[in-house]
């Protein structure tokens, strides 16, 4: 007798695993690196098997750890042979901490894998065909904004980043992706938070180095008291910060931060153009990163260098004006931004630079009221550059556009892909995308994709 459909196993769909990890070892063989920088092997039920410091080809027997989405995470007990793509990995923290989760794979290997995560996206969003530039690179060193996180544990402070799948911090003995003027704040600060009681118990701490020092805002629990302040200061002078502030650690974005000390007002210049920069601005992640997403995006902006000055942009998601100040040489520029000081900071500097004909400032949170309709007629392109969630609002808003030209900065491949298809819902032709690597070591990668219609 044939088994009744229900019991017979179908095609494409798994049976359910059990909630706790079996305590057996399990041979596994790993077939790709996934996103996050994990090796990826199957188990015979189909489920997904993440395995850090893992690499395609290799032979592991492991314990499976927790679930992990509808599979399950693992850590290595012995490993058959080493891949030949795998390399020393150039950090003595890696494995440790969560920062940097591919340096264990040679060079040649590991640019061809960030450039993939790209490929790989947008091919399973319909764009297989989508011309992807070479993989631009940055140096390491060279990180200058840092959002480190803080725990106490009585005298014991540490200032780092998360360790690798748990939530205890690693304190960062060294780190070669970020600037060394970051790395030398640490010991210091350390030492200082470590004789008074604040933070109580976390915090972090969040570094902007600009080009007139280093913007350090440290965020807690509850306000420092004076004792408190007072060994932050002598800190802040003895480090040479340019400023140092405080703010609630839940409010983010909602209470304005209180500096504390400053000895220099924080600045950045973007194009001709000096800004000043609110506590905890957001920054491209290097000077090198920065440089070459505007490079990208001043080529696809090349044709309006016809219009002799007259081009129309809307720079949306704009920052402090990285791209705006730059973008106004070929035109009058729109800029947008939901973040009230960056803004504020950004129309300041347009008005003292004698700009406010070629640059207007306005603040708006572009997800709940895109720039839509009238508005978007008659520009000649719309430059984006959106947080980590990407833009879904206005990606819908410039699908129904005649906007002939978007260039889309994004830091995120699968927002990029989603936002991507609604762009071609619209009629828009993906033309370019170009990978920027400015968060090396990691799963995150820089794009700057250009769509026309
Ligand atoms: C990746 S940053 C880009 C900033 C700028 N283009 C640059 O290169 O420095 C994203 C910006 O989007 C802003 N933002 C986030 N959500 C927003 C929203 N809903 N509406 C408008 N701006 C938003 C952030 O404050 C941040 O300045």
């Amino acid at each position: 007798m044939r088994p009744r459909a229900k019991h017979r196993p179908q095609a494409g769909r798994r049976r359910p695993s059990p909630a706790a990890p079996p305590a057996e070892p399990v041979p596994l063989a790993i077939t790709r690196l996934g996103a996050q920088g994990d090796g990826i092997a199957r188990l015979p039920d189909g489920a997904p098997v993440f395995l850090p410091d893992a690499l395609p080809g290799e032979r592991i027997t492991a314990r499976l750890t927790a679930r992990r989405g509808d599979g399950w995470t693992a850590e290595q007990l012995t490993r058959e042979a080493d891949s030949p793509e795998r390399a020393p990995p150039p950090c003595p923290q890696f494995g440790v901490c969560g920062g940097c989760t591919v340096q264990h794979l040679a060079d040649t290997a590991y640019a061809a894998w960030k450039r993939g995560l790209l490929m790989e996206t947008l091919a399973r969003a319909g764009f297989a065909d989508a011309p992807v530039a070479a993989l631009q690179r940055t140096p390491a060193g060279r990180r200058r904004r840092a959002d480190l996180a803080i725990a106490r544990a009585g005298d014991d402070v540490r200032i780092g980043f998360n360790r690798r799948g748990a939530r205890s911090v690693a304190h960062i003995a060294g780190c070669l992706v970020l600037d060394p003027c970051i790395l030398a704040l640490t010991d210091p600060l350390r030492m200082a938070l470590a004789g008074t009681p604040w933070p109580q118990r976390a915090g972090s701490a969040v570094v902007n180095l600009t080009d007139t020092g280093a913007d350090l805002l440290l965020e807690a629990e509850a306000a420092p008291d004076a004792g408190a302040r007072e060994r932050l200061i002598a800190f802040a002078r003895g480090a040479g910060l340019a400023r140092l502030s405080w703010r609630p650690a839940r409010a983010r974005g909602a209470d304005a931060p209180e500096p504390i000390i400053q000895f220099r007002a924080p600045r950045m210049r973007f194009g001709d153009v000096v800004v000043p920069v609110p506590p905890g601005a957001f920054l491209q992640a290097s000077p090198e990163g920065e440089a070459a997403i505007l490079a990208a995006v001043l080529a696809a902006l090349e044709p309006l260098g016809k219009r002799g000055g007259k081009a129309r942009i809307a720079d949306l998601f704009a920052g402090l004006g990285t791209l705006s100040f730059p973008l106004a040489r070929l035109g009058r520029v729109l800029a947008m931004e939901g973040d009230g000081p960056a803004i504020e900071a950004l129309g300041a500097a347009a008005r003292k630079a004698d700009m406010a004909g070629r640059i207007s400032a306005e603040r708006r949170d572009l997800a709940a009221r895109p720039l839509a309709g009238n508005e978007l007629a008659g520009l000649d392109a719309v430059v984006l550059d959106p947080p980590f969630a990407g833009a879904e609002a206005q990606c819908r808003a410039l699908a129904g556009s005649r906007v002939p030209l978007i260039v889309y900065v994004s830091c995120n491949p699968a927002a990029l892909a989603r936002d991507a298809r609604l762009l071609a819902g619209g009629g828009y032709h993906l033309a370019g995308a170009t990978p920027i690597d400015q968060f090396l070591w990691s799963g995150h990668l820089e794009t700057v994709a250009v769509f026309q219609r």
